[in-house]
């Protein structure tokens, strides 16, 4: 497989910027030097210089929650791609369910975001899913592809290949019900031929999928097995040092 595998913690509204700099150097010191898969952690936007200080020149990445969809000004609260960058930043996530349900975030919003994110070099990494409602009103199809054509509208075709897919379904998210590896597997393919329709299949190979919803050591291994999941973007279980580095760990075996 040409993809590389990407393992991703989101480490939501938890850590102060000490307690992220501990877990930060926990993990980096693990695997400063790896270079089989890439490796991202995405910290508070209030703790991202100090773990920009601990990943420094190592191979581990840094991202962001989420970004403001304006370049500067009078925008009360919000933090710009410009001031992510100027912090080593590289990666960021996009239209996460509870941004969208807690939030109000919609796909014409996250779209912003998403070509903001491209126009800065940033990696953006957009999340799709269905609610469980969806999911037994057999929408799941319907629900992502209308997330997709949203999110991904007008992307430039020299960036296409750079942005990442997560899959959370919701009903998965800090629940501990982790979509089947089948399960899984089935919406990926799903995903990679509907971003295929909107930018081409040449974006659609190289583009990374990742599934996200209660990953953890113990079901990585299976999920990572199919073809089309390439990666974790993770919650709870990023927040241990040694759950992440077994995830990681997994990552390696899957690429190998
Ligand atoms: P959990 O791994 O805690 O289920 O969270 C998944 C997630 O939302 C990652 O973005």
């Amino acid at each position: 497989m040409s993809r590389k595998i990407l393992i991703a913690g989101n480490w939501k509204m938890n850590k102060t910027a000490s307690e992220a700099g501990e877990l930060a150097r926990a993990i980096v010191a693990q695997i400063a030097t790896l270079s089989a898969i890439d490796v991202l952690m995405c910290p508070p936007f209030t703790s991202i210089p100090k773990v920009s200080e601990i990943v420094g020149t190592s191979n581990v990445r840094l991202g962001a929650q989420n970004v403001s969809d304006k370049v500067s000004g009078a925008y009360t609260g919000e933090v710009s791609a410009a001031m992510l960058r100027d912090l080593y930043v590289s990666y960021v996530i996009i239209g996460h369910s509870e941004r969208r349900s807690y939030y109000g975030e919609t796909d014409a919003f996250i779209n912003k975001k998403l070509l903001t994110c491209l126009d800065s070099n940033l990696i953006p990494i957009l999340c799709v899913g269905e609610t469980l409602e969806e999911r037994e009103a057999g929408k799941v199809e319907e629900v992502i592809r209308t997330q997709l054509v949203g999110g991904l509208a007008g992307v430039p075709a020299d960036k296409a290949e750079t942005i990442v897919i997560a899959y959370e379904p919701v009903w998965a998210i800090g629940t501990g019900k982790t979509a089947t590896p089948e399960q899984a597997q089935e919406v990926h393919a799903f995903i990679r031929k509907t971003i295929s329709e909107i930018l081409g299949t040449e974006p659609a190979s190289k583009i990374r999928i990742l599934y996200g919803g209660s990953m953890k050591p113990a079901n990585a291994d299976e999920l990572l097995a199919k073809p089309d999941i390439d990666g974790g973007l993770i919650g709870g279980a990023a927040l241990k040092a040694d759950d992440f580095l077994a995830l990681v760990k997994s990552g390696v075996k899957a690429q190998a």
